[in-house]
């Protein structure tokens, strides 16, 4: 059964399209990364998988739990990491935790037993009874994270999780996602970190402006871009760009002081290129080239340059 079917989500606010037909499944067992850019609608999603918001249009099933019909049933299956987490300051670390298993139903001795094992797991043992209005941004996050994790939820949803954070807790955030996940949790999350996303996620859905505009592995999205590789090389002197080109090679463009070179395989265009250097007597004074990148896909997808 599939963790997250969500059918056609739609949001408006005023007269801005948030979120646009945007549909998503995730097969349980999976990690699955939700990649835009800011104001891309990740949050406004987000909002409506976990029936925080009222979609306009659109159906959202957890583990076949409809969210709309049955809110309470649909999010004991989730764990949830809201953007800006939900950590009571006036607690301690300890507290937070206990507070959230007891609103999940777990019994004391297992509220007991499972906080101190979390809190271990997140590396705050030695912070256990200290008010979390105490704690720095990443050490909130862990905690927020503990409480999203008590009831070892099937599905856990994080809204970037990792944005603003100390390399440290970044580190021990990722770490947790991977461990729930291995333990059997599916996850969904949202980042606009392209290394993140192509790190921790099997499938990534890219999002721009409201509307999904790629879905597939990380590998698949890069390759899709296989023809935007180049080399580029710069000469002492000016030159021509039509004396560049070459079969294979599709377009010559200035790159601040250099060329960028666009081929369908780099290697027999670098030696296209030094051969015209011979020839015209040019000085070649650098030379690189490129792999396809993710970030070049998701450049491509969200419009940019
Ligand atoms: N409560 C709201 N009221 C008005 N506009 C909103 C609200 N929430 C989000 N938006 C707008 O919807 C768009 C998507 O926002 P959001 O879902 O937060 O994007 P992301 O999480 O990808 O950065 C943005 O243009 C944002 O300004
Ligand atoms: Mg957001």
């Amino acid at each position: 059964m599939d963790a997250v079917a969500a059918t056609q989500l739609s949001k408006s606010f005023g007269s801005v399209t948030a979120v646009d037909d945007v549909s998503i499944t995730v097969p349980e067992g999976e990690i699955f990364g939700f990649l835009g850019p800011n104001g891309a609608g990740k949050t406004t999603t987000i909002r409506m998988l976990t029936g925080v918001l009222i979609p306009d249009a659109g159906s959202v099933k957890i583990f076949g739990t409809d969210v709309h019909d049955n809110p309470l049933g649909a999010k004991l299956k989730m764990g949830i990491i809201p953007e800006n987490g939900t950590v009571y300051s006036d607690l301690t670390a300890v507290e937070n935790i206990l507070l959230t298993a007891k609103f999940f139903g777990m019994d004391k001795a297992a509220r007991e037993e499972r906080a101190d094992e979390i809190l271990d797991r997140i590396g705050l043992a030695d912070r256990r009874d200290d008010l979390v209005r105490t704690f720095s941004k990443g050490m909130r996050q862990r905690i927020s994270i503990a409480c999203a994790i008590v009831h070892a939820p099937p599905l856990l949803i994080l809204d970037e999780p990792t944005t603003g954070l100390d390399v440290y807790s970044r580190r021990l955030v990722i770490d947790t996602v991977r461990r729930m996940n291995r333990e059997g949790s599916t996850v969904l999350l949202t980042t606009h970190n392209i290394e993140e996303a192509n790190a921790l996620c099997s499938v990534i859905s890219v999002i721009d402006r409201g509307r999904i505009v790629a879905t597939g592995s990380p590998e698949r999205l890069k390759s899709t871009f296989d023809t935007s590789r180049y080399v580029e090389i710069a000469f002492e002197q000016p030159v021509i760009p039509g004396l560049l080109l070459a079969p294979g090679i599709s377009r010559a463009e200035p790159w601040g002081d250099k060329w960028r070179v666009y081929c369908d395989d780099p290697d027999r265009a670098v030696k296209h290129l030094a051969s015209v250097a011979e020839r015209e007597r040019l000085t070649i004074v650098s030379v690189a080239t490129s792999k396809p990148t993710l970030e070049e896909a998701f450049v491509k997808l969200t419009g940019g340059v």
